[in-house]
């Protein structure tokens, strides 16, 4: 089994160029079916996601060719084939089939969704908005069985503003017939590029960003193309990473406005940085001061920068805390930087952290897809060599993180 080897101690300097953001590609792809002979995705990151969802596509009789980051698919003979276990608990996003199957061919046969395990992640609010839509859902063993002799639009308030089933529900009703309307929808950039991508298709979606999305059915969707977002939280990360190992690291290819939340508490606890609508340019902050985060759908701040923002608390002067709103467990890689020399412990959803304190290296488990990158900041701030085992969680979501690094400075390799 490969691990990553990492020596702290390393200022990061050059430029790191940001990938397209693996939470949109996750849903472009399933989105993809959705057309009737064919559609192009511009800037899918190599992700292991993507190559299961690219494995999904041809269970269900897509063709696709890629060259480069770009990945062009065929639907001309797509067949309605059960997604096979193996793939869908692979990764959460494999839920997005429930809503285009369906939408394609009023029947979905998927099993549970897999992905990063922080606690209670269920999927009661995207049955709802199926069942809403006319769908009737059984669940027999791990197996979800989505049926519908029509589907029907509707208007559906979502108990919480959920990505997954605010994009899931905009992609069932595309087929629906007449009106669908989302309250309280989530208003993450993901869910502007997957509706971007339907209205390219021919789909008549508004509100999409806003609280309320209009989604007016179609019988006929095609020829969709759509380029994949920059990952808002691919580039939190390597801006956090410039705050405590920076010097002139230059984050580019993003969307400022994305990533605001972060700038915004960086700026609070003291770090520098230049800031334009697609780079920010950041070094090594001098006195960091500490905080207290709330994470929050967006536009607040993330939970899935939580992990990494708490290795830069961890050397702020002073107590933090981080309340934890999205994923009560999400602390998991905390602990694991405890064994690193930092002081944190969690009560309910409450991180505190005392800082600052000096990291070593150790060997170390990655819990997390996020908590994975928290573990590698901390590694390249701490004393001598860290070993990480379990580095498929992070390569799932980081693409060509090695790299990336590496060509900035840092000590990084993969070791088998
Ligand atoms: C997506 C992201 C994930 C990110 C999360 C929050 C993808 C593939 N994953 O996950 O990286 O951490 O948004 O920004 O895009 N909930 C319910 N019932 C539901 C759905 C969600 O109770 O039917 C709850 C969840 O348990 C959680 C909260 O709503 O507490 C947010 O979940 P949601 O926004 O749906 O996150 P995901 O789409 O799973």
């Amino acid at each position: 089994m490969s691990r990553l080897k990492i020596t702290g101690g390393k200022t990061l300097s050059g430029t790191i160029n940001i990938s397209g953001a693996k939470n949109s590609a996750v849903a472009l792809l399933p989105a993809a079916i959705l057309a009737k002979s064919k559609c192009k995705i511009y800037k899918v990151p190599k992700i292991r996601d993507i190559e299961y969802l690219l494995k999904i596509l041809e269970v269900l009789g897509c063709t696709y060719k890629i060259e480069e980051d770009q990945i062009e698919i065929d639907t001309t003979n797509l067949k309605n084939a059960p997604v096979p276990e193996e793939l869908s608990q692979q990764m959460r996003a494999s839920y997005y089939f429930m809503g285009t199957l369906l939408a394609r061919f009023k029947r979905a046969e998927i099993c549970f969704p897999g992905g990063c395990n922080f606690g209670s992640r269920p999927i009661d609010l995207h049955i709802k908005g199926f069942e809403a839509l006319g769908a009737k859902v059984e669940i027999i063993k791990s197996r979800y069985i989505i049926t519908a002799k029509k589907l029907v639009g509707a208007r559906i308030y979502l108990d919480f503003a959920s990505v997954g089933a605010t994009i899931n529900i905009m992609l069932a009703a595309t087929y629906a017939k007449g009106q669908t309307i989302i309250e309280n929808a989530a208003r993450e950039p993901e869910i502007i590029n997957v509706a971007s991508f339907l209205i390219n298709m021919g789909c008549k979606i508004t509100g999409a960003g806003t609280s309320t999305i209009i989604i007016e059915g179609s019988e006929e969707l095609d020829n969709g193309v759509v380029e994949v977002f920059p990952d808002r939280i691919e580039a939190a990360t390597y801006v956090i990473m410039g705050a405590l190992c920076g010097k002139n690291l230059h984050i580019k290819g993003i969307i400022k406005d994305h990533i605001n939340a972060t700038l915004i508490k960086l700026k609070d606890v003291g770090c520098e940085f230049k800031a334009t609508n697609d780079e920010v340019v950041i070094s090594k902050c001098k006195k960091i001061m500490p905080t207290d985060v709330h994470t929050q759908v967006f536009p607040g701040f993330p939970t899935d920068v939580q992990q990494v923002f708490t290795v830069l608390l961890t050397q702020a002067k002073g107590k933090s805390h981080i309340s934890e709103n999205i994923y009560e467990l999400r602390f998991e890689s905390a602990m694991l930087l405890n064994k690193m020399g930092a002081d944190t412990y969690a009560n309910k959803n409450v991180l505190t952290i005392n800082g600052p304190t000096k990291l070593r290296g150790a060997n170390l488990t990655v819990p997390d897809l996020r908590g994975g990158a928290a573990l590698v900041l901390g590694a390249l701030i701490a004393k001598g060599d860290t070993i990480l085992d379990n580095i498929p969680l992070i390569l799932r979501g980081y693409e060509d993180i090695v790299e990336k690094l590496s060509n900035v400075g840092a000590k990084i390799e993969i070791i088998e």
